[in-house]
């Protein structure tokens, strides 16, 4: 057994046993009422699961084992003359629940570039699709692929301990998360580069052979990619890519099936998306207005005919998140720190500036503040990634780290099948008449 796989279960077993003894003796214990409101309204606030690895506050946005993003960033161990943390250690974190030191990180490096090698019926896999397919089809056309290699599915076919499932799906974890930033890279390469493809570099961290792949050599894009990766990886068990991740998962089906099937929804555009939309929307406004710096009230003018044309402005609005995402604050301090100026990154602080109020003012936007997505594109186009479509492909290889640490959890800690009830509107509307008739009487 790996260092880190010994790690977690001295960290799992105990709270295996805690949690079949929270169900035991607190079990039939209240955590709140759900309204009919929740019920047809995307089940928001409605306490549905559990998910060890993140935390999301309405107001102060995601903490990751109770780490805020810019504790992170301080405390995360980082590359040699690196001053962004290394994906690898938001992996141990969320996945051990303690701060990684620096040989823990160094033993993943090297554990994920051990585990990197692709089988080559992925590539021709993909090489088969058109070149035109959407980057987040060719993704998750890839991860079914790679199916071939859950060992998890191999021995479950066998026949396995229920107890050792677990096991097997850290495995498979480990393996896909080693894997997805060469397919990522290759279908960059392959739709972008006319298929000029790079080889690996496993002397470099996970996110900076990330970028070599992709074909960035420089320092500032790598040290971008460490935070990209960072911050992206989980927001809680609820959202669209987690929760399905996590559903999927309780069915056993094996972490390529239900990674594939949580990157589905990733490709969203009210969901991951949102990325490429923002950019496409910043683009537009720019073709619109001739090009150059718009002004504020240009700005402005274009968010209320976005508005009005029945449309989202995208990077706009939470479903939990009540005020600005903290990991829009981190890439605004990234643009600040280490770029200075940028037409498309000045656009997007001055869309910070115009759009809340706006938003306000329509009276039934929950969040007129910007989420992740207001900010990464526009960095990315900085350093040369002009390509929008390829951005929910960054953020499904950075959301693997949490959604797969979570499904160790899932296994370790005996999760069941997953099922919630339904019920249908006549039931509603006989619940809502047995509840007012007392009233009446
Ligand atoms: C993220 C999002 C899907 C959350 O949805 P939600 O929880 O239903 O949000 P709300 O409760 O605030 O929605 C209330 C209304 O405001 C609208 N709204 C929310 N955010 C909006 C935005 N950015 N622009 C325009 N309208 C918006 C909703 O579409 C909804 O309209 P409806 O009542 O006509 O259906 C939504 O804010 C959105 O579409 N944002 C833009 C896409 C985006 O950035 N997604 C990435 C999220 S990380």
């Amino acid at each position: 057994m790996d260092r880190l796989k010994e790690k977690f279960k001295e960290k799992a077993t105990p709270i295996a046993a805690e949690i079949k003894e929270i169900i035991k003796t607190h079990g039939d214990k209240k955590l709140g009422e759900i309204t009919i409101a929740q019920v047809y309204q995307g089940m928001k606030g409605m306490v549905g699961m559990v998910t060890e690895t993140s935390k999301l506050d309405a107001e102060e946005g995601i903490r990751f084992r109770g780490y805020s993003i810019p504790e992170l960033r301080k405390q995360l161990p980082k590359a040699p003359g690196g001053t962004e943390p290394l994906p690898e250690g938001i992996f141990y974190l969320m996945l051990v629940g303690e701060l990684p030191t620096q040989e823990d990180v160094t033993f993943i490096t090297n554990e994920w570039a051990k585990r990197s090698v692709v089988p080559k019926h992925v590539f021709d896999v993909l090489d088969k699709l058109p070149v035109e397919a959407h980057p987040m089809t060719q993704f998750v056309t890839a991860v079914m692929a790679m199916q071939t290699e859950s060992v998890f599915a191999k021995a479950y076919a066998k026949g396995i301990n229920k107890k050792d499932y677990w096991e097997y799906v850290y495995e498979d974890s480990m393996n896909l998360i080693a894997r997805l930033p060469r397919v990522a890279a290759y279908i960059y390469r392959r739709k972008y580069k006319g298929g000029a493809h790079i080889e690996p570099d496993h002397k470099l961290d996970w996110a900076a052979n990330f970028a070599h792949m992709l074909g960035y050599e420089e320092f500032d894009m790598k040290r971008l990619m460490r935070l990209y990766l960072t911050i992206h990886a989980d927001h809680e068990g609820g959202n669209v890519s987690a929760h399905t991740t996590h559903l999927v998962g309780s069915a056993l089906s094996d972490p390529y099936l239900a990674f594939a099937a949580g990157m589905n929804g990733l490709a969203g555009p009210l969901h991951g998306l949102a990325n490429q939309e923002v950019l496409a929307w910043i683009m537009d406004l720019k073709e619109q207005l001739g090009g150059g710096l718009p002004t504020k009230d240009q700005i402005a003018e274009f968010i209320k005919k976005t508005l009005l044309e029945g449309k989202v402005v995208p990077g706009y609005g939470h479903a939990v998140l009540r005020k600005t995402d903290p990991r829009f604050t981190a890439q605004q301090d990234f643009y600040k720190t280490y770029i200075g100026h940028d037409d498309i990154c000045e656009i997007v602080q001055m869309i910070y500036e115009v759009a809340p109020p706006i938003l306000e003012a329509t009276g039934k936007i929950k969040n007129p503040w910007p989420n992740v997505d207001a900010h990464s594109g526009a960095l990315l186009v900085h350093y040369g990634m002009y390509e929008y479509d390829f951005y929910t492909v960054l953020f499904g290889v950075s959301r693997a780290l949490g959604v797969l640490a979570s499904l160790i959890w899932d296994r370790a800690t005996g999760s069941p099948i997953e099922r919630p009830g339904s019920v249908t509107t006549d039931w509603v509307k006989k619940k809502i008449a047995s509840m007012e008739q007392p009233a009446k009487a």
